[in-house]
């Protein structure tokens, strides 16, 4: 009973529900529904031809035409790790400043952490700091790009060449996104993102993995799928091939690809109008430098999607509470990772990400904010450094 209540609570603060402006919003068009109705009552909703299709048009989206559906951002991950070759004792250079998704993986395939310092500026991994952190032992980079804004992915490449090591970039905030004119996803060997419910294309649960190697790609395949090729040579339905590596249960399947494949026709709007509402902000608040409010400072090579948009405050928590008495649902989003238990024993210093999760604070900014809610949430942000009132 306890455990249905608190379920109730953090959907109820996810979304918004109630009169608060919502940080997260979940989009579902019309024909998502009816689209995966069709699926549904088919007769046929395991991996089959949407989710080839889904693949087929996602690669509008990409920079690289190996891309591997999944069912989580999390599988897309672990695989990368996988075919990066990172196992047992092997350490992975990474950010603490994410969704635990991007680092228990590295756990999930025996590796070891080194934790890299971030850009407080962006909240991204600092290309320096890496190259500090590795060793003889390491396998691979993992860059996260925060609230969907590329990294540094030149460099981070450069650095992962130089080792002849992987980098693996999580885009799972940053679907739409673009460094220097190109879409991430297959920038960086490897690019995982993640369709789970609130991002800016939902597949319900679902992932995508993209390979720059088409090496990577062909057996990305087949791990997906426990180690089998479904498009394998037999004679019923039963696969009777010969497994030669270990796979996984990581494939998408038709309902979720059904969804994804409408999601497609309204991404390019759902990421422009969160682009636009950050262009708005910037516009409106970036006056209040020195008084208590820094804005993230973004390079003009890349293009962000802007699934967060996280500004630095002073005194963070007058801040948050302030915004919550005017209804407006604020929050850090992630907590650093190395503070977790279950990754203490890779503790390091790291005064980067010291300065960036003592001020940080994401504010609404998705494509389900009307004019006047902008221009109410700039205004009480306005007055709150002001130290005015407002009637807002
Ligand atoms: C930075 C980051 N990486 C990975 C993931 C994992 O994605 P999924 O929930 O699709 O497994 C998330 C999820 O929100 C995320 O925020």
């Amino acid at each position: 009973m306890i455990a249905v209540q608190h379920e109730i609570n953090v959907a109820q603060f996810l979304s918004g529900q109630g009169s608060a402006i919502p940080l997260f919003k979940v989009f579902m068009p019309e024909d998502a529904v009816d689209d995966s109705r069709e699926v549904l009552l088919s007769g046929y909703i395991g991996q089959g031809p949407r989710v080839d299709l889904f693949e087929e048009n996602l690669k509008d989206w990409m920079s690289s035409p190996h891309i591997l559906t999944l069912n989580s951002g999390t599988s897309a991950i672990h695989l990368a790790l996988r075919l990066a070759g990172v196992g047992l004792g092997d350490e992975v250079v990474t950010t603490p400043m994410t969704c635990l998704a991007t680092n228990l993986p590295i756990l999930a395939n025996g590796a070891r952490i080194v934790w890299a310092d971030i850009d407080p500026e962006t909240g991204n991994i600092a290309p320096q700091s890496v190259r500090e952190k590795i060793t003889a032992k390491t396998k691979a980079i993992i860059c996260v790009d925060w609230g969907g804004y590329p990294c540094d992915l030149t460099e981070l490449q450069a650095i992962a060449d130089d080792h002849g090591i992987n980098l693996i970039e999580d885009a799972a905030h940053g679907f739409g996104s673009k460094y220097k004119d190109r879409f991430v996803g297959g920038i960086a060997d490897f690019t995982c993102f993640s369709f789970q419910a609130i991002k800016h294309l939902t597949t319900i649960d679902g992932g995508a993995l993209v390979c720059k190697d088409p090496e990577d790609y062909r057996r990305g395949k087949l791990l997906r799928w426990f180690g089998i090729d479904r498009n394998g040579p037999r004679t019923d339905f039963r696969c009777e091939e010969d497994v030669v590596e270990y796979g996984y249960k990581f494939h998408m399947n038709d309902v979720s690809a059904a969804i994804g494949l409408a999601q497609l026709r309204h991404v390019d709007s759902v990421v422009d109008a969160h682009r636009q509402n950050a262009r708005f902000y910037y516009e409106k608040l970036s006056g209040l430098a020195g008084k208590g409010l820094e804005l993230l400072k973004h390079a003009t090579d890349r293009v962000g999607s802007y699934w967060l948009y996280t500004i630095k405050v002073d005194d963070r928590l007058t801040f948050m509470e302030a915004m919550k008495k005017k209804g407006i649902t604020v929050s850090q989003v992630h907590a650093r990772n190395d503070a977790h238990t279950v990754f203490k024993e890779f503790r390091s210093s790291l005064p980067g990400v010291d300065a960036f999760v003592q001020k940080q604070v994401s504010i609404p900014v998705g494509w389900w904010l009307t004019a006047d809610e902008k221009a109410y949430i700039v205004d009480c942000i306005l007055a709150h450094f002001n130290s005015h009132d407002v009637s807002c």
